[in-house]
């Protein structure tokens, strides 16, 4: 995105020794350790749930504890303003050092095997999975553990619980925004919804039981955002667009909803936009608000709400059929070590992804090379009050 103040690059392969991430662009002058970061690799592998791993998760889960290693842009605990490097090693390497791997050559439908070998002219499927397997995303949930300590700096929260997995959906219309987080904690799926959470158990255990996968839905809200990030004024500057690549950005990612999303179009104008109130403190209220904390592309002060669905897991222990590229002939799929589910693990990264994003279009807004340069301008911010919009009130040329 042409307008980006921050970017980030990542490398490293599945079982290579390691995964790096390269943030630039942060301020000088923020707190930042280890610290801030491993809570958010643990969540990502499942680890801290009220099950942990979360039911579904695989045996690799138990096996890898993340941490994160701060390798630059960091000195005596504050941030630079250097690029950041943050090193995760994988600890499953030194099971595949020096040692010959089988060949594989067998294309998992729904994976990046083939398409791999078709691009890059491969003669072996194995460097397709090393670089496409959702690995890689431990690197994204460190730069995103980074930008979200920026954004508590600035008592933004991002959240995220699931409500559907496995076609089943939770009810969380009647509960409040802000405390589905804390309710989804005690599921061991990550559901706000009890009942539900009970029933995606079961449905779950089903398709365990039956070699198969489930896919789901998920909820990311970010709280205490200024209005004004992101812009209408072009599409690569609308917030809702950012967004959208960025959680598309991640593997196994197939849908992505702002706002009402498909069930808005179905709705009548009337009962999705709902109506605007002055309250008593002469802030701009909404009435049964739909917009999902965005107009125009643009924050306006309320949440920020995405709906995400991931699909199911392509790796099935019951196998499909697939070509052995060696000989032609058909070859079932070999399972390898795999989720059945990765549902709320997948929804930690949506998150690191979402808190990117924030971070980026908070530092645009803000602009400033250190943290108290942002925290001095911050306050001057226009928020939806009557007092922050003076009106001219008076026709007037405007094309003379
Ligand atoms: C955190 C996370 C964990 C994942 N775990 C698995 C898994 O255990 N098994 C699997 O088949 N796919 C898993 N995926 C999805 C695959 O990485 C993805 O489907 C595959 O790379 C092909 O990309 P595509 O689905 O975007 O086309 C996971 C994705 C994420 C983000």
């Amino acid at each position: 995105v042409t307008t980006s103040r921050l970017r980030f690059l990542t490398a490293g392969e599945s079982h290579g020794p390691m995964l790096c991430a390269v943030l630039e662009g942060m301020p000088a002058g923020m707190p930042l350790s280890p610290a801030d970061i491993d809570p958010d690799l643990a969540r990502r592998q499942g680890i801290g749930a009220v099950e942990t791993p979360y039911r579904g998760a695989s045996a690799r889960m138990r096996l890898e504890r993340d941490s994160a290693e701060i390798q630059a842009g960091v000195i005596a605990g504050e941030t630079t303003g250097a690029p950041i490097a943050i090193l995760v090693r994988n600890r499953d390497h030194e099971r595949w050092k020096g040692k010959p791997i089988e060949p594989m050559t067998v294309p998992r439908p729904g994976h990046a095997d083939l398409v791999g070998a078709l691009k890059y002219g491969y003669n072996d499927l194995r460097p397709s999975l090393e670089r496409a397997s959702a690995r890689e995303t431990a690197a994204r949930v460190a730069v995103g553990a980074v930008c979200r300590a920026l954004l508590q700096q600035f008592d933004v929260r991002v959240e995220s619980y699931v409500v559907e997995i496995g076609g089943v959906p939770a009810a969380v219309s009647e509960l409040p925004l802000a405390e589905r987080r804390a309710r989804a904690a005690l599921s061991p799926l990550c559901c706000p919804d009890p009942a539900a959470s009970d029933l995606m158990a079961e449905r779950l255990d089903e398709l365990m039981k039956a070699g198969d996968t489930a896919g789901g839905v998920f909820e990311v809200a970010a709280f205490g955002l200024p209005p004004g990030l992101g812009s209408y004024v072009h599409w690569d500057r609308r917030l809702s667009a950012r967004l959208a690549a960025a959680v598309l950005g991640i593997p196994g990612i197939v849908g992505f909803e702002t706002g009402g999303g498909f069930s808005a179009a179905a709705r009548p104008g009337t009962e999705v936009h709902g109506g605007l109130d002055l309250d008593d403190e002469a802030r701009l209220a909404r009435k049964n608000d739909g917009t999902g904390g965005m107009e125009g592309g643009v924050t306006n002060g309320e949440p920020l709400v995405l709906r995400v669905a991931m699909k199911p897991l392509s790796t099935t222990v019951r196998s499909r059929q697939s070509v052995d590229l060696t000989s032609g002939a058909s070859s079932p799929t070999k399972y390898q070590r795999s989720d059945f589910c990765a549902v709320p693990r997948v929804a930690v990264v949506a998150e690191a992804m979402v808190c990117y994003v924030l971070a980026d279009a908070l530092l645009e807004k803000l602009g400033g090379d250190s943290l108290s340069e942002m925290k001095a301008r911050f306050p001057a911010l226009r928020r939806s009050r009557l007092e922050d919009l003076p009106m001219l009130g008076e026709p007037r040329v405007l094309w003379p």
